[in-house]
């Protein structure tokens, strides 16, 4: 416990200097979706091999398809008897883009701390919360660890990759020839959130995704409105309808088949959630909304946790610009999501999108489609050992006990973790819902920052006494 304690209070002491490294971190530009950023996300994954060398860690930069991975290792205890417990740490050092970018209140890679009227501190600027911050919290407990203890309390690997927000479209074949390298006992993931700001989560399931961009195309050139108009297809039409297709009056997807696999929430889970007291319009007020729009008859976190999407995340075409333009675009496209439950086929749901869309093709009318990632949902055990250690330790630091919450969002490894090495994942983040991750002025709160390094540190120290199995 001694040992312990002086690790908490060399976390405490240190906490201006690692908001410092955080920032550096931050000033990186690692948008993995745009190409021009390539040399930005090969930095900072140099930066963070950098920065875990320094602290003891053997660390690389991995080359792989896409942007690079971080590999690091520690070899934790020695002289210990019995086996050391083995943990790996995954984060993403990849941010998102950064548009609208008129509506920052500060430059979004030019990380700052904000003091807010009730006296809280913000680390404000992009990827504060997802997922440097969040990562660094991990980082900053094993250089305190160290620090105080000359080692880790158990072997530890750390593996962050910098494409997680553009799909983890070379994590595969990168977790096949790793593979070794990259097993251990269990994953500690931390890029989920917290229930309320004193109350620490443990994330038991995430959505899956599949990303499709479609593009229709109809005339070989963009036509005179009034010319053409009337005996012209007009791809936006054309793909608007389609999109408007794709949800019923009662706001379930109408895709054939979407609903394969989708189970109604088991009793005991419901009772779970039921007892976390969730406040739907606090929920939807935060946002300026007030009522639930997905699936009629769904709670919102059913809605949110428990039930598929489809979503249309972004839609182009025709002229967009100052004052008016009275023309037939040649082509419209849009970016739609789907977010999937325990057990949908991502596969399957994109083939069925892709029939869906060419069924509603008039004459004359081409349909291009472009693949961004597609994972699986996940669901975590509700109980094991490691996850009743991380559940005292979060307990012992926040003011009140940890929780066990779903998580809409999606990560896609820890799916190919359990299916190619064989190894559960125990997903702890420390983000709030009002974090702003992927928009404008996103931020971490400063509370977030410091009792996440601490709670890690807790965790870890328990994971060397305890074990994970
Ligand atoms: N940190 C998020 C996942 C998340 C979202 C956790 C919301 C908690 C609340 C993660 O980095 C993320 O944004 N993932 C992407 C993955 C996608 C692009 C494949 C997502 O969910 O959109």
């Amino acid at each position: 416990m001694a040992q312990l304690d002086s690790v908490l209070a060399c976390l405490d002491l240190n906490l201006d200097r690692s908001v410092e490294r955080l920032f550096e971190l931050m000033r990186l530009k690692s948008i993995s979706t745009d190409p021009d950023y390539a040399g930005e996300c090969r930095k900072t994954a140099e930066w963070l091999a950098g920065d875990l060398s320094a602290i003891g860690f053997s660390a690389r930069v991995a080359d792989s398809a896409g942007h690079p991975m971080v590999i690091a290792h520690h070899a934790g205890p020695s002289g210990v008897a019995g086996r050391v417990p083995h943990v790996l740490f995954y984060g993403h050092y990849d941010v998102q883009p950064v548009d609208p970018i008129e509506l920052w209140d500060t430059e979004p890679f030019s990380p700052a701390l904000k003091t807010m009227p009730d006296g809280t501190r913000r680390i404000v600027g992009r990827g504060s919360a997802d997922d440097k911050g969040q990562l660094m919290t991990f980082v900053e407990a094993c250089r305190a660890y160290i620090a105080e203890t000359g080692s880790l309390p158990c072997r530890v690997t750390i593996f962050l990759e910098g494409e997680e927000e553009s799909g983890s479209p070379s994590l595969l074949p990168f977790l096949d020839a790793h593979r070794e390298e990259l097993s251990a006992d269990v994953a500690l993931i931390c890029d989920t959130n917290m229930w309320d700001r004193d109350t620490p989560a443990i994330s038991t399931g995430l959505r899956g995704l599949v990303g499709e961009e479609v593009v229709v195309r109809a005339a070989d050139k963009d036509l005179h409105s009034g010319y053409f108009g009337g005996a012209a297809a007009n791809p936006i039409r054309i793909l608007s309808k389609i999109i408007g297709d794709l949800h019923d009056a009662d706001g379930r997807v109408t895709l054939p088949g979407f609903y394969d696999g989708v189970e109604e929430l088991p009793d005991d889970v419901r009772t779970i959630w039921d007892e976390l007291g969730f406040d739907e319009a606090a929920f939807l007020g935060q946002v300026g909304l007030s009522v639930p729009a997905g699936e009629r008859g769904r709670t919102v976190l059913e809605q949110v946790w428990a039930r598929p999407t489809a979503e249309v995340n972004g839609i182009e075409g025709g002229y967009t610009g100052k004052g008016f333009k009275t023309v037939i675009a040649a082509e419209a496209f849009a970016k739609i999501s789907f977010r999937l439950v325990f057990s949908q086929d991502p596969a399957r749901i994109r083939e069925s999108f892709r029939a869906f869309v060419r069924e509603r093709l008039p004459a004359d009318c081409s349909v291009e489609f472009h693949e961004h990632g597609g994972s699986p949902a996940i669901q975590l055990p509700f109980d094991s050992a490691v996850l009743r250690t991380a559940r005292e330790a979060l307990s012992d630091e926040w003011p009140k006990p940890a929780v066990m919450i779903g998580m809409g969002g999606s990560i896609p490894v820890v799916g190919e973790f359990k299916r190619r090495l064989g190894m559960g994942s125990l997903l702890v983040g420390f983000g709030l819902g009002d974090d702003r991750i992927h928009s404008p002025n996103e931020k971490y709160e400063l509370s977030s920052y410091a009792k996440g390094q601490r709670s890690w540190a807790r965790i870890l120290d328990a994971i060397g006494r305890d074990g994970v199995a």
